[in-house]
């Protein structure tokens, strides 16, 4: 790093343990994690009593730090906002096209060579184009889903907490529900968002609808995501995150009409690249005294 920092690196590329984080959290002054490593109070208790000053993740979400304590023990949390947007919003769009379209079926039943030839009423999938497309959280990422939709001639409508003031916005989930044929999330994981679509909000859904997740998995109530699905409630999902990732509910494998991506939302070299450099770009800043854009507490 050209500020001269001495940079220590774990190797191999997992995530720390509670203990082998705690252990080291105290003897550096910045710690650049991803989302698997859970910052945790006793992490960042273990740190303060240490030289710990900053924390920056490669990521936009920070529901894997313990920001209240973080703020208890004055030590700044920085994150990458704004440059993996497009990216993630290509991986939400090709989600929305490939649920809709069936593709992970498809592409399976050919692979298995159980495709015997072009057939009039197989893997019948929901037409994206004209299709209503409902927005959850209207963020940057949300946005510019909404941009590509516009493309495939989709009606967008959104939803947020606050009135955006913007054409479409609709100020109740609970109207959003069952006026789109696609939805897509794009909210944080907090408190207020856990479970946010279970199964009172699927059941407001259209039959022929389709669910696309690349937010954060703990978002669905994915147990009643695959009733609805294997119920005929809603006609599939499109998922890039799981509330137990990177465990898989067995039963979600084996559920028709889903797309399943291992949380690969921002997985480019070029939106990586910059997540990791605007990541450090945050941490040198608050080593240096200043406070940087990304500053999350
Ligand atoms: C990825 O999930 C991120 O939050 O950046």
């Amino acid at each position: 790093m050209s500020a001269g920092h001495e940079i220590v690196q774990h190797v191999p590329d997992l995530a720390m343990t509670t203990d082998e984080l705690a252990d080291a959290a105290g003897l550096f002054d910045a710690i650049v994690c991803v989302l698997t490593d859970r910052i945790s109070e006793p992490v960042l208790a273990a740190g303060a009593a240490g030289r710990l000053k900053v924390v920056g993740n490669i990521a936009v979400g920070y529901d894997n730090i313990d920001t209240a304590a973080a703020r208890r023990y004055g030590i700044a949390i920085c994150n990458t906002p704004g440059v993996l947007d497009q990216s993630t919003a290509d991986l939400a769009f090709l989600l929305i096209l490939a649920a809709c379209r069936r593709t992970s079926d498809a592409e399976a039943d050919l692979r298995a060579g159980r495709w015997t030839g072009w057939s009039i009423t197989d893997h019948l999938g929901r037409d994206v184009h004209g299709a209503v497309l409902g927005l959850v959280g209207y963020g940057r990422i949300a946005r510019e889903v909404a941009r590509r939709a516009a493309a495939f001639e989709m009606e967008v409508l959104h939803h947020a907490r606050h009135d955006t003031g913007l054409p479409g916005y609709v100020a109740r989930l609970e109207d959003l529900l069952p006026a789109v044929d696609v939805l897509s999330l794009h909210v944080p994981l907090n408190e207020t968002t856990y479970h946010l679509i279970g199964r009172a909000e699927l059941e407001r859904m259209r039959r022929g609808s389709v669910l696309v997740n690349t937010s954060r998995g703990a978002v669905v109530d994915e147990t009643a995501l695959i009733e609805a699905i294997e119920h005929g409630t809603i006609f599939g999902a499109g998922l890039d995150v799981y509330e137990d990732e990177p465990a898989i509910n067995p039963a979600l494998l084996a559920t028709p009409h889903t797309v399943l991506l291992p949380h690969v939302g921002s997985a480019t070299i070029e939106t990586r690249t910059q997540m990791a450099r605007l990541c450090c770009e945050g941490v040198n800043a608050v080593l240096s005294g200043r406070v940087p854009e990304n500053l999350v507490t």
